[in-house]
Protein backbone atom coordinates (compact mmCIF):
# COMPACT_ATOMS: atom_id res chain seq x y z
CA UNK A 1 0.00 0.00 0.00
CA UNK A 2 2.81 2.28 1.21
CA UNK A 3 6.62 3.35 0.67
CA UNK A 4 7.51 4.91 4.23
CA UNK A 5 11.03 6.04 4.74
CA UNK A 6 12.68 7.20 7.60
CA UNK A 7 15.61 9.02 7.55
CA UNK A 8 17.71 11.58 10.21
CA UNK A 9 19.69 14.28 10.14
CA UNK A 10 22.03 13.74 12.78
CA UNK A 11 23.55 12.38 16.01
CA UNK A 12 21.11 8.81 16.32
CA UNK A 13 17.96 9.78 17.36
CA UNK A 14 16.59 6.25 16.94
CA UNK A 15 15.78 5.73 13.25
CA UNK A 16 16.69 2.08 13.48
CA UNK A 17 15.00 1.10 16.20
CA UNK A 18 12.05 3.23 15.27
CA UNK A 19 11.48 1.40 11.79
CA UNK A 20 11.95 -1.92 13.63
CA UNK A 21 9.45 -1.53 16.25
CA UNK A 22 7.38 -0.11 13.46
CA UNK A 23 7.57 -2.73 11.07
CA UNK A 24 6.74 -5.23 14.26
CA UNK A 25 3.91 -3.56 15.18
CA UNK A 26 2.40 -2.99 11.80
CA UNK A 27 -0.91 -3.61 10.88
CA UNK A 28 -0.48 -4.86 7.80
CA UNK A 29 2.39 -7.18 6.10
CA UNK A 30 4.98 -5.29 5.93
CA UNK A 31 8.65 -5.23 4.25
CA UNK A 32 11.78 -4.04 6.26
CA UNK A 33 14.76 -2.69 4.22
CA UNK A 34 18.28 -1.38 5.64
CA UNK A 35 18.97 1.10 3.24
CA UNK A 36 21.51 2.92 5.54
CA UNK A 37 24.57 3.41 3.53
CA UNK A 38 26.70 3.13 6.52
CA UNK A 39 25.99 -0.47 5.90
CA UNK A 40 26.01 -4.09 8.13
CA UNK A 41 22.30 -5.29 8.72
CA UNK A 42 21.50 -3.46 12.55
CA UNK A 43 18.64 -5.04 12.96
CA UNK A 44 20.62 -8.74 12.22
CA UNK A 45 22.95 -7.77 14.50
CA UNK A 46 21.12 -5.48 17.41
CA UNK A 47 17.98 -6.90 17.85
CA UNK A 48 18.51 -10.54 16.35
CA UNK A 49 22.18 -10.45 18.24
CA UNK A 50 24.05 -11.51 15.14
CA UNK A 51 22.52 -15.14 15.62
CA UNK A 52 20.71 -14.68 12.39
CA UNK A 53 23.22 -14.95 9.10
CA UNK A 54 21.11 -13.43 6.23
CA UNK A 55 21.86 -15.49 2.71
CA UNK A 56 21.77 -12.22 0.73
CA UNK A 57 21.79 -7.99 1.36
CA UNK A 58 20.88 -5.00 -0.78
CA UNK A 59 23.57 -5.67 -2.80
CA UNK A 60 21.57 -8.58 -4.61
CA UNK A 61 19.14 -6.77 -5.53
CA UNK A 62 21.61 -4.58 -7.24
CA UNK A 63 23.17 -7.24 -9.10
CA UNK A 64 19.62 -8.25 -10.09
CA UNK A 65 18.63 -5.34 -11.78
CA UNK A 66 21.93 -5.47 -13.39
CA UNK A 67 20.38 -8.64 -15.09
CA UNK A 68 16.92 -7.24 -15.92
CA UNK A 69 15.35 -9.28 -12.52
CA UNK A 70 14.85 -6.66 -9.87
CA UNK A 71 11.35 -7.54 -9.32
CA UNK A 72 11.45 -11.09 -8.93
CA UNK A 73 14.56 -10.86 -6.96
CA UNK A 74 12.93 -8.80 -4.21
CA UNK A 75 11.09 -11.87 -2.42
CA UNK A 76 14.01 -13.54 -3.02
CA UNK A 77 16.30 -11.71 -1.24
CA UNK A 78 13.95 -10.95 1.56
CA UNK A 79 14.07 -13.36 4.86
CA UNK A 80 11.23 -13.22 7.38
CA UNK A 81 12.62 -12.43 10.35
CA UNK A 82 12.27 -15.21 13.01
CA UNK A 83 9.25 -15.16 14.92
CA UNK A 84 7.44 -12.06 13.16
CA UNK A 85 5.26 -11.53 10.31
CA UNK A 86 7.85 -9.28 9.20
CA UNK A 87 10.47 -9.98 6.08
CA UNK A 88 13.62 -7.94 5.91
CA UNK A 89 16.11 -7.50 3.23
CA UNK A 90 19.21 -6.99 4.96
CA UNK A 91 21.65 -4.20 4.55
CA UNK A 92 24.55 -4.47 2.46
CA UNK A 93 27.75 -5.93 4.51
CA UNK A 94 29.91 -2.83 4.29
CA UNK A 95 29.64 0.89 3.69
CA UNK A 96 31.66 0.70 0.28
CA UNK A 97 28.98 -0.99 -1.53
CA UNK A 98 26.52 1.27 -1.16
CA UNK A 99 28.50 3.12 -4.24
CA UNK A 100 27.43 0.22 -6.29
CA UNK A 101 23.60 0.61 -4.81
CA UNK A 102 23.00 4.19 -6.76
CA UNK A 103 21.75 3.38 -9.65
CA UNK A 104 19.45 0.52 -7.98
CA UNK A 105 17.26 3.33 -5.79
CA UNK A 106 15.18 4.68 -8.68
CA UNK A 107 14.06 1.48 -9.81
CA UNK A 108 13.83 -0.11 -6.69
CA UNK A 109 11.44 2.99 -5.30
CA UNK A 110 8.97 2.08 -8.28
CA UNK A 111 9.33 -1.63 -7.58
CA UNK A 112 8.70 -1.37 -3.69
CA UNK A 113 6.03 0.77 -5.19
CA UNK A 114 4.82 -2.28 -6.46
CA UNK A 115 4.16 -4.14 -3.86
CA UNK A 116 1.67 -1.97 -3.29
CA UNK A 117 -0.42 -4.66 -5.74
CA UNK A 118 0.59 -7.43 -3.29
CA UNK A 119 -1.23 -5.66 -0.28
CA UNK A 120 2.43 -5.18 1.23
CA UNK A 121 3.93 -2.20 2.74
CA UNK A 122 7.22 -1.28 2.96
CA UNK A 123 9.30 0.48 6.02
CA UNK A 124 12.91 1.56 5.04
CA UNK A 125 15.64 2.61 7.21
CA UNK A 126 17.72 5.43 5.15
CA UNK A 127 19.87 6.51 8.02
CA UNK A 128 21.64 9.83 8.32
CA UNK A 129 21.04 12.27 5.36
CA UNK A 130 24.16 13.09 3.41
CA UNK A 131 25.68 9.99 4.21
CA UNK A 132 27.61 8.91 0.20
CA UNK A 133 25.50 6.76 -1.16
CA UNK A 134 22.54 7.76 0.74
CA UNK A 135 19.25 6.37 -0.90
CA UNK A 136 18.12 10.21 -1.98
CA UNK A 137 15.27 8.57 -4.72
CA UNK A 138 13.78 6.32 -1.80
CA UNK A 139 13.13 9.54 0.25
CA UNK A 140 11.77 11.28 -2.53
CA UNK A 141 9.82 8.80 -3.58
CA UNK A 142 7.89 7.76 -0.22
CA UNK A 143 4.75 8.25 0.50
CA UNK A 144 5.41 9.21 3.43
CA UNK A 145 8.99 10.80 4.68
CA UNK A 146 9.45 10.39 8.17
CA UNK A 147 12.08 12.73 9.47
CA UNK A 148 13.40 11.20 12.98
CA UNK A 149 14.59 13.82 15.41
CA UNK A 150 15.25 14.50 19.41
CA UNK A 151 13.64 17.20 20.96
CA UNK A 152 16.79 19.00 22.51
CA UNK A 153 18.11 22.12 21.64
CA UNK A 154 21.45 20.07 20.18
CA UNK A 155 19.38 18.07 17.93
CA UNK A 156 16.86 20.28 16.57
CA UNK A 157 19.90 22.56 15.71
CA UNK A 158 21.56 19.93 13.56
CA UNK A 159 17.80 19.04 11.88
CA UNK A 160 17.18 22.29 11.12
CA UNK A 161 18.98 22.84 7.94
CA UNK A 162 17.89 19.17 6.67
CA UNK A 163 14.41 19.68 7.10
CA UNK A 164 14.82 22.74 5.00
CA UNK A 165 16.68 20.87 2.52
CA UNK A 166 14.09 18.27 2.29
CA UNK A 167 11.15 20.50 2.33
CA UNK A 168 12.51 22.20 -0.81
CA UNK A 169 13.04 18.90 -2.05
CA UNK A 170 9.31 17.45 -2.13
CA UNK A 171 7.53 20.63 -2.03
CA UNK A 172 9.40 21.00 -6.08
CA UNK A 173 8.35 17.72 -6.54
CA UNK A 174 4.86 18.70 -5.12
CA UNK A 175 4.54 16.36 -3.12
CA UNK A 176 5.31 18.49 0.55
CA UNK A 177 2.80 16.91 2.08
CA UNK A 178 4.79 13.52 2.08
CA UNK A 179 7.22 15.04 3.95
CA UNK A 180 6.49 14.55 8.03
CA UNK A 181 8.54 15.01 11.75
CA UNK A 182 8.52 11.79 13.94
CA UNK A 183 9.74 13.41 17.39
CA UNK A 184 11.88 10.36 19.65
CA UNK A 185 11.45 11.36 23.25
CA UNK A 186 8.43 13.86 23.16
CA UNK A 187 9.03 15.99 26.00
CA UNK A 188 12.71 15.70 26.38
CA UNK A 189 12.83 18.87 26.91
CA UNK A 190 10.82 20.16 23.63
CA UNK A 191 6.93 18.74 22.98
CA UNK A 192 6.48 17.71 19.23
CA UNK A 193 4.54 21.08 18.52
CA UNK A 194 7.41 23.48 19.58
CA UNK A 195 10.02 20.96 17.30
CA UNK A 196 7.63 20.56 14.49
CA UNK A 197 7.21 24.97 14.43
CA UNK A 198 10.92 24.86 14.66
CA UNK A 199 11.47 22.73 12.04
CA UNK A 200 8.51 23.80 9.81
CA UNK A 201 8.02 20.02 9.10
CA UNK A 202 4.22 19.23 10.25
CA UNK A 203 4.59 16.62 13.28
CA UNK A 204 2.69 13.53 12.12
CA UNK A 205 3.83 11.43 15.61
CA UNK A 206 5.97 11.10 18.15
CA UNK A 207 7.87 8.02 20.25
CA UNK A 208 7.99 7.70 24.13
CA UNK A 209 11.13 7.64 25.69
CA UNK A 210 12.14 4.29 27.12
CA UNK A 211 15.58 2.86 27.18
CA UNK A 212 14.93 -0.78 28.41
CA UNK A 213 12.09 -1.19 25.45
CA UNK A 214 14.39 0.46 22.81
CA UNK A 215 17.37 -1.89 23.89
CA UNK A 216 14.77 -4.54 22.78
CA UNK A 217 14.70 -3.78 19.52
CA UNK A 218 18.01 -2.00 19.34
CA UNK A 219 20.30 -4.33 20.73
CA UNK A 220 17.88 -7.94 21.88
CA UNK A 221 17.34 -7.06 25.57
CA UNK A 222 15.15 -9.55 27.15
CA UNK A 223 11.55 -7.82 27.09
CA UNK A 224 10.48 -6.24 30.18
CA UNK A 225 7.46 -7.27 31.86
CA UNK A 226 4.29 -6.39 30.32
CA UNK A 227 6.06 -5.05 26.90
CA UNK A 228 2.91 -5.08 24.89
CA UNK A 229 1.58 -2.32 27.11
CA UNK A 230 4.79 -0.04 27.70
CA UNK A 231 4.73 3.49 26.60
CA UNK A 232 7.37 3.26 23.83
CA UNK A 233 5.44 -0.33 22.28
CA UNK A 234 1.96 2.09 22.61
CA UNK A 235 3.50 5.13 20.59
CA UNK A 236 4.68 2.93 18.21
CA UNK A 237 1.37 1.39 17.71
CA UNK A 238 -0.19 5.11 17.82
CA UNK A 239 2.72 5.88 15.13
CA UNK A 240 1.69 3.42 12.88
CA UNK A 241 -1.92 4.76 13.03
CA UNK A 242 -1.18 7.96 12.34
CA UNK A 243 1.09 7.65 9.46
CA UNK A 244 -1.53 6.11 8.09
CA UNK A 245 -4.21 7.85 8.51
CA UNK A 246 -1.92 10.54 7.05
CA UNK A 247 -1.15 8.44 3.88
CA UNK A 248 -5.16 8.07 3.17
CA UNK A 249 -5.32 11.68 3.62
CA UNK A 250 -2.83 12.47 1.04
CA UNK A 251 -4.20 9.81 -1.43
CA UNK A 252 -7.50 11.03 -1.04
CA UNK A 253 -6.16 14.66 -1.96
CA UNK A 254 -2.97 14.43 -3.04
CA UNK A 255 -0.78 17.78 -3.62
CA UNK A 256 -1.83 19.33 -6.80
CA UNK A 257 1.24 20.05 -8.75
CA UNK A 258 2.08 17.20 -10.75
CA UNK A 259 5.10 14.78 -9.20
CA UNK A 260 7.66 14.61 -11.68
CA UNK A 261 10.29 11.14 -11.26
CA UNK A 262 12.21 11.00 -8.59
CA UNK A 263 15.08 10.80 -11.83
CA UNK A 264 16.85 14.42 -10.72
CA UNK A 265 15.99 14.67 -7.50
CA UNK A 266 18.86 14.89 -5.34
CA UNK A 267 19.53 16.42 -1.90
CA UNK A 268 21.81 19.73 -2.24
CA UNK A 269 24.63 19.22 0.23
CA UNK A 270 24.86 15.61 0.05
CA UNK A 271 28.41 13.75 0.01
CA UNK A 272 29.36 13.76 3.22
CA UNK A 273 31.43 10.13 3.84
CA UNK A 274 30.14 7.10 5.39
N1 LIG B 1 12.31 5.79 21.94
C1 LIG B 1 13.53 5.58 22.48
N2 LIG B 1 13.70 5.71 23.83
C2 LIG B 1 14.93 5.51 24.39
N3 LIG B 1 16.02 5.16 23.68
C3 LIG B 1 15.90 5.01 22.35
C4 LIG B 1 14.66 5.21 21.67
N4 LIG B 1 14.85 4.97 20.35
C5 LIG B 1 16.15 4.64 20.22
N5 LIG B 1 16.78 4.65 21.40
C6 LIG B 1 18.19 4.30 21.66
O1 LIG B 1 19.00 5.22 20.94
C7 LIG B 1 20.17 4.56 20.48
C8 LIG B 1 20.31 4.81 19.00
O2 LIG B 1 19.22 4.15 18.34
P1 LIG B 1 19.32 3.72 16.81
O3 LIG B 1 20.51 2.87 16.57
O4 LIG B 1 17.99 3.19 16.44
O5 LIG B 1 19.53 5.15 16.13
P2 LIG B 1 19.81 5.50 14.62
O6 LIG B 1 19.16 6.82 14.38
O7 LIG B 1 19.44 4.37 13.74
O8 LIG B 1 21.39 5.66 14.62
P3 LIG B 1 22.46 5.54 13.42
O9 LIG B 1 22.30 6.77 12.57
O10 LIG B 1 23.77 5.51 14.13
O11 LIG B 1 22.13 4.29 12.67
C9 LIG B 1 20.04 3.09 20.86
O12 LIG B 1 20.76 2.84 22.04
C10 LIG B 1 18.55 2.92 21.13
O13 LIG B 1 18.27 1.89 22.06
MG1 LIG C 1 20.48 3.21 12.39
Amino acid sequence: MALIVLCSASGSPGVTTSALGLALTWTRPVLLVEADPTGGSAVLAGSFRGQVTPAESLIDLAFAYRSGGLVEAIPAVAMTLPDTGVTLIPGTLAHGQSRSLESLWEPLAAALKGLDGLGQDVIVDAGRLGLAGSPEPLLYGADLCLLAVRTDLVALAGARSWAQTLRGGFEQQGAGSALGLLTVGDGRPYRAGEAAKVLQVPAVASLAWDEAVAGVFSRGQAQPRRFDRTPLVRSLRSTGEAARARLRATSESPDTTERPGTESTRVPGAGRSA
